[in-house]
């Protein structure tokens, strides 16, 4: 892989999302989030795919410039980059997941012209940096691949094969649309969620994380919804005929297919989710 981008010592708080997913409306309020509680772009991550399922896909990394965040590259940002006939995101031929994913990516991908694709293809993999004196490093899906889905039902092994490439003892990653937090041999491995999609949960908030530095040296962390106007952006996506099931996702909570799901996950759609509130400290 190529070389980590190093960012040095970001203050706190830190601001963590991931997969805008060419949702104007999330994105907005997102910003105007941080805005409101005072946190600059610079203390701000995203863990990539910014295009994907929603109706603006060139607003929605217009948005994301504008605002100046830490930026890691998706799937879905390589897969634009590089001309790719799909989202990269590894779906079997035929199931409904591929099926779904050719929709939104031929809309976007129709979208962007040749700069801003050289753009994706020029966005970090990797960001590593100090926060509250713990290394941290911000990726898509997994080390070892970009596209790799790391549920929270995985046991642990597979998140230690992922740490083991990884230098740092507080991991950020995206990719798999849940928000949740594990802890692995004295590491955290923190998934934020994403805001451009509901987390299956049967509300039609999104997620987001907060992440402040305590006065001994540990690290807090904690999941946040996030409420926007979800009706705007289901709209717009009627209005741009994609209508293969997630725009209802916006307004249900509830994905349209389930197949990339683990057993555990997929018997935790429609219940409410509660990622909990989360410690790192030097202390383990
Ligand atoms: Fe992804």
């Amino acid at each position: 892989m190529t070389q980590p981008l190093e960012l040095g010592e970001i203050p706190a708080p830190l601001l963590v999302f991931g997969g805008p997913y060419s949702n104007l409306e999330a994105t907005r309020t997102l910003r105007r989030e941080a805005e409101r509680l005072r946190i600059p772009a610079q203390q701000c991550v995203c863990t990539g795919d910014l295009v994907a399922y929603c109706a603006d896909p060139q607003e929605t990394v217009a948005e994301i410039r504008d605002w100046g965040v830490h930026l890691v590259m998706g799937n879905c940002e390589e897969s634009l980059a590089d001309g790719a006939a799909d989202c990269g995101c590894g779906f079997s031929a035929g199931t409904s997941c591929d099926l779904l994913s050719k929709e939104w990516f031929d809309y976007a991908s129709r979208r962007f012209d040749d700069a801003t694709r050289a753009w994706m293809g020029a966005l970090p993999r990797r960001l590593q940096f100090s926060f509250g004196g713990v290394r941290v490093a911000a990726i898509h899906g997994g080390a070892t691949r970009i596209n790799r889905f790391l549920f929270p039902s995985q046991p642990d092994h597979d998140f230690a094969v992922e740490l083991a490439e990884i230098d740092a003892d507080l991991v950020l990653a995206g990719h798999c649309g849940i928000p949740f937090t594990r802890r692995i041999d004295g590491k955290l491995w923190h998934n934020a969620g994403v805001i451009g999609m509901p987390a299956n949960d049967g509300g039609r908030q999104c997620w987001y994380s907060l992440l402040q530095t305590t006065g001994d040296g540990a690290i807090n962390i904690n999941h946040h919804r996030l409420d926007y106007d979800a009706e705007s952006a289901a709209g717009k996506m009627v209005r741009a005929g994609l209508t293969g099931g997630y725009h209802r996702a916006l307004l249900s909570g509830l994905w349209p297919s389930l197949e990339v799901l683990p057993a555990a996950e997929r018997l935790q759609t429609g219940r409410t989710l509660d990622p909990g509130v989360h410690r790192l400290s030097p202390q383990g």
